[in-house]
């Protein structure tokens, strides 16, 4: 096979740190994005309260049933956002003239499919980078890509999103990618130090687009997250299936329900597993063990909900300026193009 050289969408400083790990496919020089220690999963089990890492949902089984969750009648984020770039593609694409797209999380969607058409049309050729930690999820965006796309250039980079936003080189003209209101499910650590490092990674010529998910009636919230087919339950609860495999400890599925509900003063859809009788808990590689009591919650994931005016002014602090705002008749659901503003020194 021929040995793919670095490249050029890296910057110069990052390029030696990157190797085509297959065709397309860059990763970075010794990073095991597989190992997860015991102790980072357990950590956050003997907080106040009880809360597990986003991540850990995401086992084959709950990538398989979260793909189901897009799908659901209640579940409206995920038709919104896809009519609001289908509708809006052509005018998002000529208001950020850039050369590369680079997704956050693996993109093959028919979301993307919008976005790259358009910029096939309006430039002809361009680069496409996802970003991604499954390396499965970009072996079939690649695929999908070139079958569907010769004029595009894959180069997807194996990575956390902020190991793969900081390598790209700041003077590619690049729209940054970030849908689905994944926003909403990091916490309030994470959100500030994601948009401080994508902004530091942000060059002055490029661009930002990302998919929020918006304030509105609580029945609306509610069902999204709480599916008559019990999907969601089923995803969420998978996490411990996962937990089990990964540690060897005891979860018992039988022992515990769902419960989600919108929390009006933080304004989040919060996610919990609830014991429903008390259970020993034992994570025999640690080796460590508590008491689940009965109908004490663990929170396994949250739902972040936002005022698009003050998503935006939020995002001033981050030196990023909304330069065009798209949303559907509803109002349901943003899609918010931004632009780096460039500081008075240049940087
Ligand atoms: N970001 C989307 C949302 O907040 C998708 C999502 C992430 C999700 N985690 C979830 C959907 C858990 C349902 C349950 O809706």
């Amino acid at each position: 096979m021929k040995q793919e050289t670095p490249a050029n969408i890296f910057a110069a400083a990052e390029r030696h740190r990157w190797h085509a790990s297959e065709p397309g496919i860059w990763s970075v020089h010794g990073a095991d994005l597989d190992s997860i220690p015991a102790q980072s999963i357990l950590v956050t089990l003997w907080d106040q309260p009880r809360w597990l890492e986003a991540y850990h949902l995401y086992d084959q089984r709950g990538s398989e049933l979260f793909e189901r969750i897009c799908d659901l009648p209640e579940y409206y984020l995920t038709r919104t956002e896809n009519a609001i770039l289908e509708k809006h593609a052509g005018d998002i694409i000529a208001n950020a003239p850039v050369r590369c797209i680079a997704e956050l999380g693996a993109g093959y969607s028919k979301k993307t499919v919008h976005l790259l058409t358009e910029q096939l049309r309006q430039r002809g050729s361009s680069i496409f980078a996802p970003i991604d930690v499954s390396a499965a999820g970009l072996r079939a965006s690649r695929d999908a890509v070139r079958a569907a796309f010769p004029a595009i250039t894959f180069h997807g980079l194996h990575a956390r999103y902020e190991d793969g936003f900081s390598a790209i080189d700041k003077n590619l003209p690049t729209l940054f990618v970030f849908l689905g209101s994944t926003i909403g499910n990091f916490n309030h650590t994470d959100f500030p130090r994601f948009f401080r490092a994508l902004s530091a990674a942000m060059g002055p010529k490029d661009y930002l687009l990302l998919g929020a998910d918006r304030i509105k009636s609580v029945k609306v919230l509610e069902d999204a997250y709480n599916d008559s087919r019990g999907v969601t339950a089923e995803f969420i609860l998978n996490v411990f299936g996962n937990i089990n495999h990964l540690l060897g400890s005891n979860f018992d599925r039988g022992k515990m329900r769902y419960h989600s509900w919108f929390n009006p003063e933080w304004r989040q859809i919060e996610m919990y597993a609830v014991a429903n009788e008390p259970q020993e808990v034992r994570f025999p590689t640690v080796p460590t063990a508590f008491q689940w009591q009965k109908d004490e919650k663990i929170l396994v994931e949250i739902s972040r909900k936002f005022d698009p005016v003050r998503l935006q002014e939020q995002l001033r602090f981050f030196d990023l300026r909304a330069v065009e705002h798209y949303t559907d008749a509803n109002q349901w659901f943003s899609v918010m193009l931004l632009k780096k503003v460039a500081k008075a020194d240049g940087s």
